[in-house]
């Protein structure tokens, strides 16, 4: 199982990177709809870290799989919506599944009540995923949106997302990925080709 553990937003070019590997049919899931390099990379540029948590699965110090959570206090208070990607390699063995289930306890931590998940109607594994976390479903101009209703945090919630974060720190260490974070970019890039 490949480390999971948030993303810092000295990151970020390892998460745009990660975006840019997808192939066309996942790239096509994760944005429900056709989006271009530049595209892509605008997305990532307008991450607003005041407002955002990535949670990424890391495999070889290289991010493979990525979790955007999403939220405006402002706006939309109590609410926020996610977005997930696996890359090809790392499907269907239960990463996006570890993703979605720590990324709804931070969103509880966080004083969220309701998240909201996109997808194609034809996403059989998003909408299995779903399922499984209580999203309810609803089809919706062709596309599937799913409603996670979470209750308030409490102790236990928090304990579990500081307990899951420090062992991820440990993984990392162990993984030596917490070495490869602190290179630069580009030679992070090559280290991990
Ligand atoms: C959707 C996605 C995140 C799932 O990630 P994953 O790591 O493959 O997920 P998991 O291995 O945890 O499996 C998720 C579910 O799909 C099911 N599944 C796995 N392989 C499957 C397959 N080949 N066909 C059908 N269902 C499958 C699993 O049984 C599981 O369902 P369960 O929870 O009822 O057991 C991944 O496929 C992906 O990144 N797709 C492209 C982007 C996308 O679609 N994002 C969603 C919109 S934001």
């Amino acid at each position: 199982m490949p480390v999971i553990r948030k993303i810092m937003p000295t990151e970020l070019p390892q998460y745009r990177a990660h975006l840019l590997r997808l192939d066309r049919a996942d790239r096509y899931a994760r944005f429900t709809g056709t989006l271009s390099d530049e595209a892509v990379k605008r997305h990532c540029a307008a991450i607003d870290w005041g407002r955002t948590v990535l949670l990424g699965a890391f495999e070889d110090g290289l991010l493979r799989g990525a979790v955007e959570l999403c939220g405006d206090r402002i706006l939309w208070p109590e609410q926020a919506e996610f977005g997930i990607s696996v890359e090809s390699v790392l499907q269907g063995k239960g990463v996006g599944s570890t993703l979605v289930r720590r990324i709804l306890t931070v969103a509880r931590n966080r004083g969220i009540h309701q998240v909201h998940m996109m997808c194609l109607a034809e996403n059989v594994r998003m909408r299995a995923l779903a399922r499984r976390f209580g999203g309810r479903l609803a089809l919706d101009c062709g596309e599937i949106t799913s409603l996670f209703e979470l209750p308030p945090p409490n102790q236990f919630s928090i304990a579990l997302e500081a307990l899951e974060d420090g062992a991820s720190a440990f993984n990392s260490i162990l993984s030596g990925n917490a070495i490869l974070s602190r290179l630069p970019a580009a030679r992070h890039e090559r280290l991990a080709a």
